[in-house]
């Protein structure tokens, strides 16, 4: 058995060709720094315990992440939740380097990134601290070969803690059937070219021109056209990763759900909330499937949605989960909603909608509304207006259940705390005001990524905590002053006396703008 301690993450010197070639690709394309929301351990707790698993509280637990790239996703949920313990592991060189520089920047001491193969980790726990809460396996199951394959499962079935939530996520089938197309062609094409870019460029243009050169409007065309049109929405060093990696290696939910059990592992559902609803099928298919045993009723209706990807969490095989959801979880959670409430009916931001019947209801959700993006607990929300009457409380949690199964309310076993009023001296979080620097998109409180303008960027690097309204009004106009002017509508204002009204009255909205986006925390 491995000794515990550092010994674990040293990347032996005999390499197999394959790692030593998946190593220097993400070294060569590093890849993007990507936010996994369905990740949060507050999400994974939220849906366990919903399946009945008492899943561990999110607000003090051990996190793994198998494969955490630049270390992005962890560093959120690390500065997150400042009492949980966060380790992260990855082939690439340059990507821990990268995440342990923010890191540093950011002074997180609860967090680790360990340059490592996955398959050094497979060493039995010796003792609780050995294990793991939530294990996290984003982004590498279907794309490495079978040895890591096989020592991330393991690796749940070892280290994860007795009523511990994994989460695996895979390219799956029928929908990959029709990528998979677009990925032999262009990697076809491409054989034999060392450079990234030039296989990218090459790729693509082959996959063009067979789409525009077979007949319009047959199967074949379509399908073509509906995979460059994926292409051009996605950023291109996951496009490499994605289509020109030599293994990526699709499975449909039925294989990855039989493969986790001879690991001892169960499916407990996916990690994305909604993911598994009937909305896209008719009632009567929505009704015979509810009848089927839970694999094959969740691999059915993949067919039925041309399913690509899924998010899988797991746990133990010996731990009881229910395929019935439990309300009874309501009590544990904390809710959060952006949808609207006018007298009897919600509107959500997705535009769905639906009726709220009961006025305590009614009461506990308008309050809900206005705290956005602040969340509420079942607690705090019996204690708005009429809700405390027992019958009131079990209606307050039937219908929340079902505001929680419609996706009208979030629903995370862990809060969220963002400033939703603007103060006097406005503060971003620490991590956003570093991402700005790096990039265009941020992290918010709720764990999601969020892209913003140049001009927004500027005011989260303003944002400090010390600047006052007065003051980011003369940063916002310098900046503007400084880069062409302000677009205003289909206008672009230049010259510092028309910038300075315009500033002058956006700032504040623009400020409430960020508050809302659970950016900011004083
Ligand atoms: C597609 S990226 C996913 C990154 C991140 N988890 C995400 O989903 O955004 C795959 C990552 O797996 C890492 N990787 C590949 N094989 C590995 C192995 N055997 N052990 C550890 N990391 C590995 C790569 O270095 C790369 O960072």
């Amino acid at each position: 058995m491995t000794v515990l301690g550092c010994e674990r993450f040293r990347v032996p010197p005999d390499h197999s060709p394959s790692h030593a070639k998946l190593m220097s690709n993400y070294d060569e394309v590093p890849y993007p720094d990507f936010i996994h929301p369905a990740t949060h351990p507050g999400n994974m707790a939220a849906i366990a315990r919903l399946h009945g698993v008492n899943a561990p509280p999110p607000e003090s637990c051990r996190v793994l992440e198998l494969a955490c790239g630049p270390g992005g996703n962890l560093i959120s949920l690390a500065s997150l939740l400042p009492l949980s313990q966060f380790e992260g592991i990855d082939l690439s060189a340059g990507h821990v380097k990268t995440g342990n520089t923010m890191i540093g920047k950011l002074g997180l001491t609860n967090i680790q990134l360990h340059h490592g193969r996955i398959e050094d980790w497979m060493t039995e726990a010796e003792s609780d601290e050995d294990r793991f809460d939530y294990i996290i396996a984003h982004g590498v199951y279907s794309w490495v070969p079978e040895e890591a394959r096989q020592a991330i499962l393991a690796i749940c079935q070892t280290r994860l803690s007795a009523n511990g939530v994994a989460l695996i996520s895979y390219n799956t089938y029928p929908g990959w059937h029709q990528r998979q197309m677009a990925r032999d062609i262009m990697r076809y094409h491409a054989e034999g070219i060392e450079d990234p870019q030039t296989r990218l460029r090459h790729g693509k243009a082959l996959l063009s021109s067979v789409a525009q050169n077979v007949p319009q409007g047959s199967a074949y065309r379509v399908a073509l056209e509906e995979e460059l049109k994926a292409l051009e929405q996605a950023n291109e060093a996951y496009i490499y990763h994605e289509q020109f990696e030599d293994t990526n290696r699709p499975r449909y939910f039925h294989e990855f759900a039989a493969e986790a059990g001879t690991h001892c592992l169960q499916t407990i559902a996916e990690a994305d909330w909604g993911d598994s609803t009937y909305e896209q099928v008719r009632p009567d298919v929505a009704s015979a499937l509810a009848s089927l045993p839970k694999i094959r009723r969740a691999q059915t209706l993949d067919f039925f949605r041309r399913r690509t990807f899924r998010q899988t969490l797991l746990c133990h095989q010996s731990v009881a989960v229910s395929e019935q959801l439990q309300a009874s979880a309501m009590e544990s959670m904390h809710f959060v909603t952006s949808s609207n409430l006018q007298g009897d009916q919600i509107t959500g931001s997705n535009g769905l909608s639906g009726t709220v019947d009961h006025p305590a209801t009614q009461q506990a959700i308008q309050h809900l509304v206005s705290q956005y993006p602040t969340s509420m607990s079942f607690e705090e929300l019996c204690s708005v207006g009429e809700s405390q009457e027992p019958v009131a409380l079990a209606t307050l949690k039937a219908d929340l259940f079902n505001l929680v199964c419609v996706g009208l309310v979030s629903v995370s076993a862990s809060p969220t705390e963002a400033c939703r009023e603007v103060s006097s001296h406005p503060r971003a979080t620490d991590l956003s005001r570093e991402q700005v620097l790096l990039g265009d998109t941020v992290t918010n409180l709720r764990h999601q990524p969020i892209r913003l303008d140049d001009t927004t960027t500027h005011l989260i690097r303003c944002c400090d905590g010390e600047t006052d309204h007065a003051n980011l009004i003369e940063s916002m106009i310098a900046y503007a002053t400084a880069n062409g002017g302000l677009v205003d509508g289909d206008q672009v204002v230049t010259g510092e006396e028309n910038l300075r009204p315009l500033v002058n009255a956006k700032m504040a909205s623009n400020l409430q703008r960020l508050a809302a986006m659970a950016l900011l925390v004083g």
